[in-house]
């Protein structure tokens, strides 16, 4: 009887504590304290009755070694208790209920969020996005684009050539301008690639314009390059309607007009009917064969059709934007309505 009394208040103790320890919310800790050290019906209370029962000798030994345990067990129920209702110790230095600070998120520039639009779009289109300098060379900014040199497009007063560079990305000497268009990098990509090619380019182009409500020195096109085997105006049309409608949402029509760049033939300007009024968003074309050759590429065998748009008008139509200014601004007004 003794022995057993013993050992079952060891094994008590050893249960419970370890039970108390394993606990992992107060709820859990609510069902230990009952089973162990509940008054009703408890392990406690049972082993309370045996001391009861022992010989009057022992029972002031089995009587202090009852309440060791009774209160080893209480004070680990109650520290256990206080660490579970009060988790993370910060908490306890920091008030979670006083309303917190303003805090004010950036947001995407809202030039930066259409070209990641347009590049989406394209994208599921099968047009892969590539990139290009800013600092070009002649050779891709003219030459290899068809572009003669007396055409008024290099005219120096139409263009920002930097100081003659000795060396240009192509490693020959010769002067280098910031780009006037990305129709610069259809050449770099036919030089490193063969057909069929699908890629889009978005980035700025850079031009002295008189700065007003419409022209800035420095704007964002989307170049797009399709070459292949019996590519047609036709498809053309169709990427750029698709395209439209993609980006605004709506009944968005597309219609060509005959224009001339020296880089495709034929060529046109692309106007959007859009909202109730038809706009110019860009130029396009099919690939002159000058510049098939120039790349390397057999005209007999492959054509292409390019286009260039313009991105902020794109922008400013579908936000009501009506001055081409406020995007270079960084007017927080302006651009937190993005
Ligand atoms: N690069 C022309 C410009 O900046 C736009 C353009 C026209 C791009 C026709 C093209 C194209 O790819 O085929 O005015």
């Amino acid at each position: 009887m003794a022995e057993s009394l013993v050992s079952a208040l060891d094994e008590y103790e050893q249960a419970a504590l370890s039970a108390i320890a394993e606990s992992a919310s107060t709820d859990d800790l609510e069902a230990v304290r009952i089973e162990y050290l509940g008054k009703k019906k408890g392990r406690l209370r049972d082993l309370q009755s045996l001391v009861g029962k022992a010989s009057p000798e022992e029972r002031p030994v089995f009587g202090k070694r009852f309440n060791d345990v009774k209160s080893k067990v209480t004070a680990a129920l109650e520290s256990r208790l206080e660490s579970l209702a009060q988790p993370a110790e910060v908490l306890s230095a920091v008030d979670i209920t006083l309303p917190g600070n303003d805090v004010k998120l950036g947001r995407k520039h809202p030039l930066t969020q259409t070209a990641q639009e347009f590049k989406d779009i394209m994208g599921r289109f099968g047009f892969t996005v590539v990139d290009g300098p800013e600092v070009e060379d002649e050779h891709h900014n003219f030459v290899a684009l068809n572009i003669p040199p007396e055409h008024p497009a290099r005219d120096p007063l139409d263009n920002f050539y930097l100081a003659t560079a000795e060396h240009n990305f192509a490693g020959e000497s010769g002067p280098v301008l910031l780009r006037s268009q990305t129709s610069t990098v259809q050449i770099r990509v036919m030089e490193q690639t063969q057909p069929p090619i699908r890629i889009v380019s978005l980035g700025r182009v850079y031009r002295p314009d008189t700065i007003d409500a419409t022209h800035s020195c420095m704007f964002h096109q989307m170049e797009g390059l399709m070459v292949g085997d019996g590519v047609t105006m036709a498809q053309l049309k169709t990427v750029l309607h698709l395209f439209a409608k993609a980006y605004l949402g709506h009944e968005v029509e597309i219609r060509f007009r005959p224009s001339f760049f020296p880089f495709t033939e034929p060529s046109v300007e692309v106007d959007m009917y859009w909202d109730g009024t038809w706009m110019e968003i860009g130029g396009a074309g099919m690939v002159d064969p000058n510049v098939l050759t120039a790349v390397g590429y057999a005209p007999d065998k492959v054509t292409g059709f390019a286009f260039g748009l313009g991105v902020e008008r794109f922008c400013m139509k579908r936000h009501e934007i009506n001055d081409i200014r406020r995007f270079y601004e960084n007017d927080v007004r302006f651009l937190q309505q993005f």
